[in-house]
């Protein structure tokens, strides 16, 4: 069939194959022409599929050579319905990584579950014996429980005062004022629960307690920051209490993980376009203003250009340098202080009339099509394609 994008707000209903591949391709060829990086060589890749977890995986098969485990959930093709991007994308990279005579399988299910924990120790145990990066890198709106069986949902939420501010709709360039009533306390325990560091924590503790983590291991997640305009519905709202939590839960696993000389740390990345990201109101509208001031200033990156510099400028250059509260910076370039200052001073001023001027909707928009295959250079559009695609080392 010829597949065409399908949006709903700030979901795509399809996803296009070969823009898939392509992108990966893209990656791949970025990770390459920048030469090796003395890394990791067995990695497990939690939420490997999308965002700065695909990026992640690619940066240690591609840059260091890794054997690469990715977990994720994604959907197949069925009955004419396209699969899911994270699909085509880790069809794509198990294509290249194992025509690379790279080591390249995946699961796909439920991470926060113990079926999924289990499924992936046992194919370490039997594969790789043992791992030496583990990267967690999941962002997902609900989790069930494995203990309780409770389903926690997370929220985007101010905490203690409701809040009001501009945001855009990126599909038709109307800025608008949002506002959002404060969380109450389950709102918060909920987030919590989804996206703090609870299961990363079991996750760990499971590959430690059956010792598939080799002396020396490091451990990674993913946190943001962001500026102030954004704190009321970030860092200070829901998401950013899970975020503390996450980070909070770096230093029990170091302790941990001091057993085998390991090391756990989060990297707060930079702001960028990824189905997690898009749904957050108000960060629409602040990564179209800052995208146009990091263009500007040639210091923009996408999720492969940061996790490249995290690999080889901090996880793996023997120095790993950590700001007060002991973690890495990789947004580094967005919160310098004159781009913090332009992206304040355009913010006052943007609105729907101002915004095609003062803004990168564009690449905004474009890099949101891009996630799902969409708007790719060199891709035809009009081919008729197989929705089919198998993932060469789907267990
Ligand atoms: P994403 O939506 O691109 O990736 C999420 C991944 O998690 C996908 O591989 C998906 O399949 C997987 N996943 C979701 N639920 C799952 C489940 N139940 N079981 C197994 N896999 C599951 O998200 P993105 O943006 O790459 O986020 C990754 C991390 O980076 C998150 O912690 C996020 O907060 C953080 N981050 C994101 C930033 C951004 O601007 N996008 C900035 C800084 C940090
Ligand atoms: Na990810």
């Amino acid at each position: 069939m010829v597949i065409e994008p399908r949006t709903r707000g700030f979901i795509c209903l399809t996803a296009h194959p070969k823009g898939c591949e392509q992108n990966v391709i893209n990656q791949i060829n970025y990770i390459q022409s920048k030469g090796t990086i003395e890394g990791p060589k067995k990695v497990l890749v939690i939420g490997a599929s999308t965002g700065f977890g695909l990026a992640s995986r690619i940066t240690a098969a591609f840059g260091s050579n890794a054997a690469t485990i990715g977990v994720f959930l994604e959907k197949p093709a069925n009955r004419g319905k396209t699969a899911s991007a994270g699909w085509y994308n880790s069809a794509a990279f198990e294509k290249q990584a194992q025509a690379a005579g790279l080591y390249a399988k995946s699961i796909n299910g439920d991470a926060f579950s113990k079926e999924i924990k289990q499924q992936t120790l046992d194919l370490i145990k039997a594969d790789l014996g043992q791992v030496d990066l583990v990267v967690y890198s999941l962002a997902s709106p609900v989790r069930t429980h494995p203990e309780t069986g409770v389903k926690h949902r997370s929220s985007l939420k101010p905490i203690g005062q409701s809040f009001a501010d501009k945001t855009v709709d990126f599909h038709t360039g109307v800025v608008s004022e949002v506002a959002i009533e404060p969380a109450n306390e389950d709102d918060i325990a909920n987030t919590v629960a989804v996206m703090g560091g609870e299961d990363w924590e079991m996750w760990m503790d499971a590959l430690q307690k059956e010792n598939l983590l080799a002396s020396g291991a490091t451990a990674v997640a993913y946190s943001y920051i962001g500026p102030k305009l954004t704190e009321p519905v970030y860092r200070k709202g829901t998401i950013g209490r899970a975020k503390d939590h996450l980070e909070a839960t770096a230093f029990t696993i170091a302790d941990k993980l001091k057993a085998i000389d390991g090391k756990a740390y989060v990297s707060v990345n930079k702001a960028l376009v990824t189905q997690a990201s898009s749904a957050i109101p108000v960060i629409p509208l602040y990564i179209s203003l800052l995208y146009k001031i990091m263009k500007a200033e040639n210091i923009h990156e996408g999720c492969i250009e940061q996790m490249h510099r995290l690999f080889k400028d901090r996880l793996y250059n023997n120095k790993t340098a950590t700001d007060a509260q002991g973690r890495i910076r990789v947004d580094d370039w967005e919160m310098r202080e004159d781009v913090q200052a332009q992206v304040a001073e355009l913010w006052t001023k943007v609105t729907t009339e101002t915004l095609p001027a003062l803004g990168d909707l564009k690449g905004y928009a474009d890099d949101f099509f891009n996630l799902f295959g969409f708007r790719i250079e060199g891709v035809n559009y009009e081919e008729d394609l197989n929705e089919v695609v198998e993932i060469p080392g789907l267990q």
